[in-house]
């Protein structure tokens, strides 16, 4: 058991030489760490309405807060986040340990194109473009329907958020935030019918549609 004093100087220690190591050195990276405001990642967590039902998954998770945010505030029933720096995960593991949080919050220090998603109900992303459409097809292979995911700042190119007036994004001062739900944001036809009042819609487009072949001479 690593005493309090012990623990302290571990802490400041990792603070100390807290990563300086840039984008390109790392194999893998898809972004550099910048943390998300405090009061952003509020907003994220309300707008995929975060439950003590959920799981979220912070894919590099730089210095806990968005999962520490998903437990404490939110209530969610678990957090994993991934980074590549081991100092910060190592940061982060201690925060955990101290706040007491060792059975729902679990840092892997690795790269999430190898996390198996399959069990997150929400996750949660403050990448770049180029790193969301890489991740995309592993998003769309893994996560279970109902799932939620949100983005700081850079939308996910090719998916349809939940938003449906424009713009597609929510703003929280000068920064976006992207939400979508799976499958809908890239199932068009799902998105379609999941609502009545669009499904309603659907309906008489394709009743005009019926009618207008079947009157063709
Ligand atoms: C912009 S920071 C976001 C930190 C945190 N999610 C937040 O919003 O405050 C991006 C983080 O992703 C990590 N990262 C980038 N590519 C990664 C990868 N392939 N696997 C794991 N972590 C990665 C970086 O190390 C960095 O800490």
């Amino acid at each position: 058991m690593m005493s309090r004093e012990r623990r302290r100087k571990r802490s400041e220690d990792l603070q100390r030489d807290l990563p300086r190591l840039s984008w390109g050195d790392v194999p893998h990276s898809v972004a550099p760490y910048v943390p998300t405001p405090h009061n952003v990642v509020d907003t994220m967590l309300t707008l995929t309405h975060a439950n003590s039902d959920d799981v979220v998954y912070d894919l590099g998770c730089g210095d806990g807060r968005i999962l520490l945010a998903a437990v404490e505030d939110f209530g969610a029933k678990k957090a994993v986040g991934y980074d590549l720096n081991p100092k910060m995960c190592g940061m982060v593991r201690l925060k955990v340990h101290e706040k007491g949080l060792r059975d729902r919050i679990e840092v892997v220090n690795g790269n999430f194109f190898l996390a198996d998603l399959s069990g997150a109900s929400v996750v949660t992303l403050y990448l770049t473009t180029s790193g969301n459409s890489k991740l995309r097809p592993k998003l769309e292979e893994e996560l279970a329907p109902g799932s939620r995911v949100v983005s700081h700042d850079f939308p996910i190119h090719g998916w349809t958020t939940v938003k449906k007036e424009p713009p597609e994004h929510y703003v929280v001062g000068s920064h976006k935030i992207y939400v979508y739900s799976i499958p809908e944001a890239y199932d068009q036809k799902s998105s379609i019918l999941r609502s009545k009042e669009e499904d309603g819609r659907w309906r008489r487009i394709r009743d005009l549609f019926v009618r207008e072949r079947r009157e063709r001479p």
